[in-house]
C-alpha cells in the first residue's frame, strides 16, 4: 500500500526499483522512517519503526490505537485557507495526541510540499501550499484504516537511530536506512528535517554502525545523495549503485534538477531499465579484514 503522508526525502520514486530486490526477512527495522514508503510497501509481519520526529511517530502510534478517532476529528477540518491556519495554531499547543495525530495528518496534506519545519519554539510553521484548496479530499479513510492495520505489526518509537538497531543482530534481520541526505553545497551542509541537524558526525556514526551491522551478517540497504563524502564512508563491504534521477524537493519546478542517489546495500541489486548505471561492485571481497576491525559479539 502506499503511505498516508507526504515527506522531504520520501521514498516512492524508488520503490519500482528496488521492491523485487530486497531479500526475504523475519524482522524490519526502519530507523529513519518519514513516510515510511517502504514499511508500507512490504508490509512486513513484524517491524520497528522509529524517527527522530516525535509528531511524527505519535501520529503513527494514534493512526494505529485510535484510527476511527482520528478519522472522526479528521472528518470535521475542511480544506480552506483560515482552516489551515487555525489547525496550525491548535496544533502548536495542543496536548490531546488523539488530536494533534489528526491535525499533523491534516497539516502534512495541506502544507507546502509535505514539509515538516519548525521554528525555533519548536512551533510548526509551513505555509499553507499551493493548489491545496482545489484539492477535493485531504484524507483517503479507506487508506487510513488499512494503515492502522499494517502498522499493528510494528512497534513505533522516537529515538535516535542507533537505540533503533541495537537489537537487530540476526541474519534474519533486514534494515533500511534512509537518513536526512547530504546536500551537494558542501559549504553549508546538510537538509534539516526537525530543529535538530543531521550532521557529518552524524553520518560517521552511521556508516561505523552499518559496518558493524554488516559484520553481524544483518541485511542493510541505505539510500543517500552519490556524494563524495558519502562515498568514501561505504568503502569496501557493500554493493553500490548509483541511480540518476530528477530532484523532487525544489518548490519551483522550474528549477528542479539531476540528481545522483546511491544504493548502498550488503546484497547485489540489478536495474534493467536502463536508467540507472551500476557502480563499482564491491560486496563482501573484503568482508574478512573488515570483520577483524570491528569485533561481531560486541554489543553497539
Ligand atoms: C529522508 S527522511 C526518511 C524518508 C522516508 N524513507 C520516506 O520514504 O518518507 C529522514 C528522516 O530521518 C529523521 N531523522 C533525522 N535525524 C535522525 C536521527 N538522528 N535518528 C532518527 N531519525 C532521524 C527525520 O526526522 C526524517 O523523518
Amino acid at each position: 500500500m502506499n503511505s498516508f503522508l507526504k515527506w522531504a526525502g520520501g521514498k516512492k520514486w524508488l520503490i519500482p526499483k528496488i521492491k523485487n530486490q530486497i531479500p526475504k526477512f523475519k524482522t524490519y527495522y526502519e530507523p529513519f522512517l518519514g513516510s515510511g514508503t517502504l514499511f508500507f510497501e512490504l508490509e512486513p509481519k513484524s517491524a520497528l519503526l522509529a524517527d527522530s520526529n516525535f509528531e511524527l511517530i505519535n501520529c503513527y502510534r494514534q493512526v494505529r490505537n485510535n484510527c476511527l478517532l482520528v478519522i472522526k476529528i479528521l472528518k470535521r477540518l475542511k480544506n480552506d485557507k483560515n482552516v489551515y491556519y487555525r489547525v496550525r495554531e491548535k496544533f502548536n499547543c495542543e496536548k490531546d495526541l488523539v488530536k494533534k495525530s489528526a491535525y499533523f495528518i491534516y497539516l502534512n496534506k495541506m502544507c507546502w510540499n509535505g514539509l515538516y519545519r519548525v521554528n525555533s519554539r519548536g512551533e510548526f510553521n509551513v505555509p499553507i501550499g499551493k493548489n491545496v484548496i482545489q484539492r477535493n479530499k485531504i484524507f483517503d479513510t479507506d487508506q487510513l484504516l488499512k494503515a492502522s492495520q499494517v502498522l499493528k505489526n510494528a512497534e513505533l518509537k522516537c529515538c535516535d537511530f542507533e537505540e533503533t538497531v541495537k537489537h537487530a543482530t540476526r541474519r534474519s534481520d533486514f534494515i533500511y536506512l534512509d537518513p536526512p541526505y547530504v546536500t551537494t553545497n558542501l559549504t553549508n551542509g546538510f537538509i534539516k528535517y526537525n530543529s535538530v541537524l543531521f550532521s557529518s558526525t552524524d553520518e560517521l556514526r552511521l556508516s561505523a554502525l552499518a559496518h558493524k551491522l554488516a559484520c553481524r551478517g544483518v541485511k542493510i540497504m541505505l539510500s543517500n545523495a552519490a556524494h563524495p563524502l558519502i562515498m568514501r564512508q561505504y568503502k569496501g563491504m557493500f554493493y553500490k549503485t548509483i541511480i540518476d534521477r530528477a530532484s523532487l524537493i525544489a518548490g519551483d519546478p522550474t528549477k528542479r534538477s539531476r540528481f545522483a542517489e546511491l544504493l548502498v546495500s550488503t546484497f547485489p541489486m540489478t536495474f534493467n531499465d536502463g536508467k540507472a548505471a551500476s557502480l563499482k561492485i564491491t560486496a563482501p571481497p573484503n568482508f574478512k579484514k573488515y570483520k577483524s576491525d570491528f569485533n561481531p559479539k560486541c554489543k553497539i
